[in-house]
């Protein structure tokens, strides 16, 4: 059964890291003292929190074990807890953050409606709640997936329009900044695709699968579809183009 693996995920940390070091530096806060980072997986981004604030107290909170302990081995000096996000914001709990960031990782996580007001409970007055989100659910990458898996009951991803995020911050919100990017990256060939989203976007099917042998197929299946969506340029390499929502909410 596959699991978050980190040494999967950080095939691409570069490109992957790159939109936390973009949601951070539009991050506007007078000082940081206390930040915690939400799916902090292998601590990436709470790497990038620490280079920008250097003075910061920062907890990594991820519900795999197995990103904690590759986050704690590269970086001992912070706070590290596995735990599942909802669970944690239903805790009660008078504990605030000048900053509660999370990149690439609520969509993993249900039901924004009831769990963002929650999470934004947690933000110290004055502070901000800082968020990336992927919002190319309906990229050739994905579309994919779906359509060879057709009558498998997988949810992917929670993800919604600008609409919904800005209707439901705003009424919390003292200013609410949000955009969204779409990277360009350039990768070696359709296979990097697969591997790429190996390490996120196909673990919901691969885990629906029973047997190695299954999941084989379904990869064989899915490679043949990239390579058709993602041709190579002239110089071999394909480009993945990748949508992201960013949004910066100050309380
Ligand atoms: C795509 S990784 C993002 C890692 C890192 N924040 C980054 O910027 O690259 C998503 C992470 O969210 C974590 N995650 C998914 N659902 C979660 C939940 N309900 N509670 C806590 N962590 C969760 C996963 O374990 C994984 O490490």
């Amino acid at each position: 059964m596959p699991t978050w693996n980190a040494d999967q995920y950080l095939k691409f940390e570069d490109e992957r890291t790159q939109p936390c070091r973009d949601l951070v530096a539009r991050v506007s806060l007078p000082h940081v003292w206390k930040a915690i980072d939400l799916g902090c997986g292998p601590g990436n981004s709470t790497k990038v929190l620490a280079e920008r604030w250097s003075d910061a107290q920062i907890t990594g909170l991820d519900d795999s074990p197995s990103m904690i302990e590759e986050a704690r081995r590269e970086q001992p000096q912070h706070h590290w807890i596995v735990q599942d996000i909802t669970h944690w914001a239903e805790k009660p709990s008078s504990e605030t953050f000048d900053l509660v960031f999370s990149n690439a990782a609520l969509q993993w996580v249900p039901d924004h409606a009831s769990l963002f007001p929650k999470l934004f409970a947690r933000v110290a007055t004055g502070g901000a709640f800082a968020v990336q989100i992927p919002c190319n659910l309906n990229a050739p990458a994905h579309e994919s997936m779906r359509e060879i898996s057709p009558g498998m009951r997988v949810r992917e991803w929670h993800a919604h329009t600008s609409d919904f995020y800005y209707d439901l911050l705003v009424p919390y919100s003292t200013r609410l900044n949000m955009w969204e990017t779409e990277y360009i990256h350039v990768l070696p060939n359709a296979e990097a695709i697969v591997e790429w989203y190996k390490g996120s976007g196909l673990r919901p099917f691969l885990e629906s699968f029973d047997t190695d042998s299954d999941r084989a197929q379904f990869l064989a299946e899915y490679l043949k579809r990239i390579r058709a969506v993602y041709p190579p340029r002239p110089d071999g390499n394909v480009l993945f183009s990748f949508r992201r929502l960013f949004w910066v909410a100050y309380r």
